[in-house]
């Protein structure tokens, strides 16, 4: 009777929500008309910039200097630089000015697991810009299988971007078209990665086959494969085993694909990317199983890169656990709606308590206590090279989907806008690493491996303005509340710490000062990525190696006996 109750009210609500009817809690609503007075680049937000005093990180090195931006550009970096009064002045004295973070994993405006991801290309690079990232990298979800429908139907999607982005492509099944298309999207629309999903089988999941098919083609054109790697065959068993016993909460689904099966699968890519010679890319590494193949991998001398996101580092599986929706519920600031009296906040609320331990699902499962700490120190010593977020964000309302099947929860959790500030919290203060080591970890790597540095990921003259003024002194506290992305949930809610990001300027205009966001849709950037980075320095001269190594075939003679 319950749970009759609950769809009703459920069903009541998806039609509500449907009908816009319900709030949001962001700065910009890119939905009906853009409110420009609050979400303008603001008048006095010049196209010249000096940015005074600071101290300038850089993935190489810090000075104290100011930073001269005109049109976009820096053109000067160095002490005492005098300019005429038609130039914005940002005081910079006692923080630091260092490039903007680039996220190399995103979902915005995602379809997926029968939905679609509640921030688009508006509101998600709005909620980056305020938590100082910004350029993102998203990923292109073929339509029907067609590589250039679905870049299409992305550029279409990515109309109201604010900010720089860019693309990888899945890919999800196989033929001549789609090695076709490949070509295509390296050669003329400016992609250098393509991403392999060895899960969600039924859906995106592909076989091994294909993925030494990918491989090869990958190679050939100088892209970069990435995978994103768990069992999906043994995934689907695990599912059925915990319906079978009667788990059908959230804590099924960390039970139905434990780090084994991500550990298997990164094996299995590393190995597979070794025998075609080609570099290979692990995205959201979750588990020190996966995370010891990369570092054995690396040690043996073969290029692959991985990949933690914010969720692995600082999160861990209790939040699956929480046997009690109220006490789960207290921890979201935006509770506080229970106590207004609206019929559709009622029904929100209940449907909060449903879904409240629906919002940290993502694939592969955050891990138990232990894995986070791993990953951190993985990522310290180099073992890790760069920190993604997986942005890829569901409201409650479509948390719920899953109310009564693990199965059905759709798959993924916030952190565009929280990734900056808790990984320098976590990394920094912590004395794990150094500053310039956490510029390498949230932009300058990025930037490297993607082949757009020293253009993104830098503070250099004749570098993009993608700049911000971080505060160290300062302080930030995340909440549901108040954060910029469209979601009512976040995993990080009530979280505190140490730095602020005060300035972000994208394409050398502010775009974030003042706890305000100046942008308006419409103002980002597509930034193309060209193949061969340096990952694919010394591939033909290993092939050459190998094919001198092989002393086959063997010329065979008869002797005479
Ligand atoms: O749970 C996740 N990770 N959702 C996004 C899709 C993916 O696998 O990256
Ligand atoms: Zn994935
Ligand atoms: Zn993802």
């Amino acid at each position: 009777m319950a749970h009759f109750l609950t769809y009703l009210l459920l069903s009541f609500l998806i039609i509500y929500d449907s009908l816009g009817l319900s709030q949001s809690n962001q700065f910009c609503d890119a939905g009906v008309g853009y409110p420009e007075s609050t979400c303008g680049f603001s008048s006095s937000s010049s196209s010249k910039l000096l940015i005074k005093g600071g101290t300038v990180l850089n993935a190489h090195q810090q000075e104290v200097a100011d930073v001269y931006v005109e049109d976009g550009i820096i053109v000067a970096v160095k002490p005492n630089i005098k300019v005429d009064e038609d130039v914005t002045l940002l005081d910079a004295t006692g923080k630091y000015v260092m490039p903007g973070g680039i996220d190399p994993h995103t979902h915005l405006a995602m379809e997926f697991m029968g939905t679609e991801t509640i921030d688009d290309f508006f509101s998600g690079q709005a909620a980056a810009l305020a938590g100082g990232t910004t350029m993102h990298i998203d990923f292109v979800i073929p339509v029907n299988g067609s590589l250039v429908a679905g870049f299409e139907a992305y550029k279409k999607k990515a109309k109201k971007s604010c900010m720089n982005y860019g693309f990888h492509m899945a890919i999800t099944k196989w033929d001549e078209s789609v090695s076709r298309e490949m070509e295509i999207m390296v050669k003329e629309k400016g992609i250098n990665s393509f991403k392999f999903f060895m899960a969600y089988k039924g859906s995106l999941m592909i076989s091994d086959e294909l993925l030494l098919q990918g491989l090869e083609r990958c190679k050939s054109l100088g892209a970069l494969a990435m995978v994103h790697a768990e069992n999906g065959d043994a995934v689907s068993e695990g599912q059925k085993r915990m319906i079978d016993l009667g788990i059908t909460g959230p804590e099924g689904h960390a039970l139905s694909r434990p780090p084994v099966l991500e550990g298997e699968a990164t094996a299995r890519a590393i190995r597979l990317a070794k025998f075609v010679n080609t570099p290979l890319y692990v995205v959201h590494v979750m588990s020190i199983d996966a995370m010891e193949e990369i570092a054995r991998a690396r040690k043996s001398g073969q290029k692959v890169i991985g990949e933690p996101v914010v969720s692995g580092l600082v999160l861990n599986d209790s939040g699956l656990w929480d046997p009690d929706f109220v006490t789960a519920a207290k921890q979201e600031s935006s509770l506080t709606i229970f106590f207004s009296i609206t019929f559709y906040q009622l029904y929100k609320y209940i449907e909060m308590l449903y879904s409240i331990h629906f919002r940290y699902v993502m694939s592969p499962p955050i891990r138990e206590s232990g894995h986070d700490k791993a990953l951190q120190a993985a990522l310290s010593t180099g073992v890790l090279q760069l920190v993604g977020t997986d942005h890829c964000t569901f409201n409650s309302t479509q948390k719920a989907f899953g109310i009564d099947d693990f199965r059905k929860i759709p798959n993924g959790v916030n952190g565009i806008e929280e990734r900056m500030h808790l990984v320098w919290d976590t990394m920094v203060e912590s004395g794990q690493i150094s500053v310039t080591d956490f510029v390498r970890i949230t932009s300058t790597e990025c930037a490297r491996i993607f082949n757009i540095y020293p253009r993104k990921g830098a503070i250099l003259v004749g570098s993009d303005a993608d700049i911000i003024i971080f505060n160290p002194n300062s302080s930030f506290e995340i909440s549901a509340s108040m954060h910029h992305s469209r979601t009512d949930t976040n995993v990080y809610d009530g979280r505190k710490g140490k730095g602020k990001v005060e300035v972000t300027i994208v394409g050398g205009r502010v775009g974030w000062q003042d706890d305000e966001l100046k942008v308006v849709p419409g103002s980002g950037k597509y930034i193309e990525m060209p193949p061969f980075s340096y990952l694919f320095n010394g591939i033909d001269k290993a092939d050459a190696k190998y094919l001198s190594s092989l002393q086959a075939p063997v010329k065979r003679y008869f002797t005479a006996s």
